[in-house]
């Protein structure tokens, strides 16, 4: 039987955060800020676009790039907002999430041994995948940096078959992003040592206290980037899996070939709701954000009065809390709290090996719960 699945998958771990809600389910009464996704439903307006391309039939394959309308709202809507320039026709791969984005960005670029390099503390997926295509994860450890990269970081991770970086901001777990300057700085090593972005922007449009930067506006960093972005998390809509990339019109030509075959294009209804979303959408994002933000205060605040450190995060919606002071690793730190005051977190070590000291607390939960949340914390801190 051992023999059936593949070498590659049985070496691989389950995802840390998986494993331990396996754990929250079926028990009752429990606050979670585990899960990475937004409590808010999708805004109305975008549901019924959904619903009403439905009952107007529309339910066939769409291109494999995907629906044309779509990748042109895109394309404009990155003009607009950022000067951002990506050609519908060539530049731009309607794709499910954000997830199938990297899956296809690293599986087109992968030879056999080439090297990735990927900061941690970081997304669950980053080194599966890499691995998953061939390539070796070379992990970058930016806890002495305040969880930032820095030039000096990716030039001392760069090796002779080092292909590219995966960049993640604001950041999941820390909620860490990076300032235009602080960019342009990394984007100099970058391209220096001619490696390829991969960006990982889905958490862009939730930068609460300065203007998100995106990769390729940068000058001359375009061509050597594939912009990774969705709808899941400022649209709220995680359940309709629809992302996009961006890139060079060969970079974008070769993941639609892995594209067409695996998946053939992504449900037409959710293309359909996606292009709403740009439409009339923005007004709930900036309303969502305002309330992530204030979220945000209230948990720093509450934390810091709990005596449990915490770095701000700039955006997205998790706060990476260190724990070491309790003297808990992360795991047994974020089951005793489940199992005595039924708050669900996510352990740091799900995040990085190194991280074992820390948990993820997502504030996409209602102020309710996080009030609740917190005191139990509290309590049980003490
Ligand atoms: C950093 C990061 N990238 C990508 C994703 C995947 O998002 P999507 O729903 O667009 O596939 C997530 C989801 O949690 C994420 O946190």
């Amino acid at each position: 039987m051992k023999d059936i699945i593949s070498k590659k998958v049985q070496d691989m771990q389950p995802s840390g955060i998986r494993q331990f809600f396996d754990l929250v389910l079926g028990m009752k009464e429990v606050i979670s800020l585990g899960v990475g996704e937004p409590d808010f439903v999708t805004p109305w307006q975008i549901r019924e676009a959904g619903i009403f391309s439905l009952e107007e039939g529309f339910t066939s394959y769409t291109s494999n790039k995907g629906l044309y309308k779509l990748r042109l709202s895109i394309s404009r809507y990155l003009k607009n907002r950022y000067g951002l320039e990506y050609c519908p026709d060539e530049e731009i791969l309607i794709t499910v999430g954000a997830s199938e984005g990297l899956d296809l960005a690293l599986r087109a670029i992968i030879n056999p041994g080439d090297k990735i390099l990927i900061p941690t503390p970081g997304y669950v997926s980053y080194g599966p995948l890499t691995e998953l295509a061939g390539g070796i994860p070379i992990y970058i450890n930016t806890r002495d940096s305040g969880f930032k990269l820095t030039p000096k970081l990716i030039a001392e991770g760069v090796e002779k078959k080092t292909k590219a970086i995966i960049l993640n901001y604001p950041n999941n777990p820390t909620g860490v992003s990076y300032t235009k300057k602080e960019l342009e700085e990394l984007k100099k090593v970058i391209l220096k040592h001619k490696l390829l972005c991969i960006s990982d922007e889905i958490y862009g449009d939730l930068t609460y206290d300065f203007e998100h930067t995106p990769f390729p506006t940068l000058s001359g960093a375009k061509e050597h980037t594939i912009y990774l972005n969705g709808f899941s998390k400022a649209y709220a809509m995680t359940g309709w899996r629809v992302g996009f990339a961006c890139a060079t019109k060969e970079i974008i030509a070769a993941m639609t070939k892995i594209h067409q075959y695996t998946i053939m294009c992504v449900p037409i209804t959710s293309q359909m709701a996606a292009c709403e979303a740009l439409v009339s959408g923005r007004k709930s994002v900036e309303e969502m954000k305002r309330e992530y933000k204030r979220r945000r205060e209230f948990v720093l605040e509450r934390l810091n009065a709990i005596g449990l450190e915490c770095r701000k995060p700039q955006g997205a919606f998790y706060a990476f809390v260190s724990v070491k002071n309790t003297k808990l690793k992360s795991l047994e730190f974020a089951k005793e709290l489940l199992k005595e005051q039924k708050v669900a977190v996510v352990p740091g070590v799900a995040f990085g090996s190194e991280f074992n000291d820390y948990i993820r607390i997502s504030y996409a939960s209602s102020m309710e719960n996080l009030k609740e949340a917190l005191s139990r914390i509290e309590i049980f801190i003490k």
